[in-house]
């Protein structure tokens, strides 16, 4: 099987129990929504829902989730209108708000899981209708979260020259989701403790990119990632630091670094070639490119500044049945 052609998500009677992993976002993040170029992967921290037939709909035990939780509602409305109720359980691995893309898992987990209840769902369809969740309970957004975690494995958006999975819309504007190459490197990802709106963020620099210079910052965040897909492609270490410093340069004239990332950022500059936020900023998280060798070094400089710092691994394998064969675990 090639790339392109993922393995859609089978049909499956209740109880059914999937899983999708989170993401880390190497270059473009805020760019992607405006359409530029983003490189991201899924990484080996996953979120798993199991769905129940229930005599009353409820998430984790509450029966009022639907009427608060507007990710829960927004999938319910869009692929369960006149279902029965179910009893959904959702257990996560990944560290909410921070920037490593717990929501689109748990949108795409729980999509796949109402996709595999009715006739099964083809990947393409999964993305889209995972983004069309996202969307309706963010308000705003790229698909570049919500595909990673359909797909799996290094991702790019509108850039790259790999195999085309899919084209994701939303209303005028389109992504094309193309299969990213994996250089085989291990990164490091430091959560800052400081929670934040991906919402808010967004808003923030949508407005700084209406202003004037807003079009030639976005040249300059295109540029930018497409160099840094180049350079990934060519398994060019050197290359890849340079861009992901200039990406973070970007990101910090657009308002949405913070004190605690450079603090992160800083601490691991003996250590690491490059390191730069990832995500929505303003608080989150940072990904480190480690120098071979040195990743053990990287994750205590990260401890002793009190960042929750972990080496992430590629997932190769996207939203999926829990019960298919899961090429990561069998490595
Ligand atoms: O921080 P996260 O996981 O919500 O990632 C957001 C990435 C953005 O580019 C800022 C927004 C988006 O939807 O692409």
């Amino acid at each position: 099987m090639t790339s392109e052609d993922l393995p859609p998500i089978e049909q499956h009677t209740l109880p059914i129990s999937t899983r999708a992993p989170g993401k880390c976002i190497l270059f473009g993040e805020h760019a992607v929504v405006h359409g530029a170029p983003e490189l991201a992967l899924a990484i080996d921290l996953d979120t798993q829902v199991i769905v129940r037939a229930s005599d009353r709909t409820r998430l984790n035990a509450d029966t009022e989730a639907l009427r608060h939780n507007d990710y829960f509602r927004a999938a319910l409305e869009a692929r369960w209108r006149a279902g029965p109720p179910i009893d959904v359980r959702a257990v996560s691995r990944i560290p909410k708000a921070a920037g490593l893309g717990s929501s689109a898992a748990f949108v795409a987990a729980l999509a796949a899981a109402l996709g595999a209840a009715h006739e099964g769902v083809a990947r393409a369809d999964l993305a889209q209708i995972s983004f069309d969740i996202e969307r309706t309970a963010q308000g705003v957004g790229s698909p570049g979260d919500t595909s990673t975690s359909v797909a799996g494995g290094y991702v790019t958006l509108n850039g790259g020259d790999g195999p085309t999975l899919w084209t994701v819309t939303s209303g005028s504007q389109s992504w094309t989701v193309r299969r990213g190459s994996d250089p085989g490197w291990s990164w490091i990802v430091a959560y800052s403790g400081i929670p934040r709106s991906t919402q808010d963020a967004v808003r923030a620099v949508g407005e700084r990119l209406a202003r004037p210079d807003g079009p030639e910052l976005l040249a300059r965040f295109r540029s930018v990632a497409r160099e840094g897909i180049r350079a990934i492609a060519r398994e060019d270490r050197n290359e890849t630091a340079r861009a992901m410093r200039a990406n973070q340069e970007l990101l910090r004239e657009v308002g949405v670094s913070h004190p605690r990332l450079e603090e992160l950022i800083t601490s691991v500059s003996e250590c690491a070639s490059a390191a730069k936020l990832t995500g929505a900023g303003a608080g989150g998280s940072i990904v480190a490119l480690p120098i071979p060798g040195r990743e053990a070094e990287c994750i205590r400089r990260l401890a002793r500044v009190g960042a929750l710092a972990f080496a992430v691994r590629p997932a190769r394998r996207g939203a999926g049945l829990v019960s298919e064969t899961d090429p990561d675990r069998a490595r």
